[in-house]
């Protein structure tokens, strides 16, 4: 079976410093793929890189089939290939709704067709869709930077931290969100500090240590994992 998205030689960095090296990940159509990695490791650089958003220096991105390795943030975003940044970043004037439709714009008109059918996926933004994007809890603002991007309608959706910072029951509802959309047939490559939970819910599984793979496997293999166990599992 050939990847949706598959990483092959991946460098990048910031100015003079290679953050990245070496990488290869792949994506299968319609599973999860976890990164786990401590600070600095590279997991957001990674999933910057792969959105456009941080240039890289050497390797290949191939995405549903086609070479996409120097292609503008905008271009992988029509294709499909769509990041959720961490740090929830809205526009916190805008409604609820606005937000949403912001970004079902990137889409056309079959993003903005999209929107009911998320307001009822997300019971609480429908509740809130008159608000300002900024008078919502934290929670409630990780729920919308998700939603603003299934109203794009990815077929590879990028998570970079989606609990980070969040209560205990938010964590659980996110982490629903995922799974539920994964069974949709949404290609998910998931960057978690919760290795546990991530891992749990990955098909396949990566340990990024200083810009470089070190481990890889199944969700479950590297969840008992000695080494996995030890460094990210407080085992
Ligand atoms: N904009 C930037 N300019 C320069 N260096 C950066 C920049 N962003 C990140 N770095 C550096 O790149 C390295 C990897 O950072 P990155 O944010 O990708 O790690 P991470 O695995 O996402 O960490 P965290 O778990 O803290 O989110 C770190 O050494 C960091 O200091
Ligand atoms: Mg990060």
């Amino acid at each position: 079976m050939s990847a949706l998205l598959s990483v092959t030689g991946l460098r990048a960095g910031y100015g003079n410093v290679e953050v990245l090296h070496d990488v290869n990940v792949e994506l299968e159509e319609g599973t999860l793929c976890a990164i786990v990695g401590a600070n600095g490791a590279g997991k957001t650089t990674l999933l910057m890189a792969l959105a456009g958003l941080v240039p890289k220096r050497a390797g290949r991105v191939i995405f549903d089939g086609n070479d996409v390795t120097r292609l503008p943030s905008h271009e992988l975003v029509r294709r499909g290939l769509v990041l959720v940044p961490g740090g929830r970043r809205m526009l916190p004037q805008m409604t609820v709704e606005e937000n949403l439709q912001v970004a079902a714009a990137a889409a056309g008109a079959p993003g903005f067709a999209r929107i009911p059918g998320l307001l009822d996926r997300f019971p609480i933004l429908q509740q809130r869709r008159a608000l300002p994007a900024g008078s919502l809890s934290g929670g409630e603002q990780q729920l919308l930077a998700i939603a603003r991007a299934l109203a794009i309608a990815p077929r590879a959706l990028l998570l970079d931290e989606p609990s980070m910072g969040l209560a205990p029951k938010l964590v659980d509802e996110i982490f629903a969100i995922i799974a539920a959309e994964r069974a949709r047939g949404t290609s998910i490559l998931l960057v978690e500090q919760n290795a546990r939970r991530a891992l749990a819910l990955a098909d396949r599984a990566y340990v990024l240590e200083r810009g470089r793979v070190v481990l890889s496997g199944t969700g479950a293999e590297l969840a008992t994992h000695r080494d996995v166990v030890a460094a990210y599992l407080g085992g």
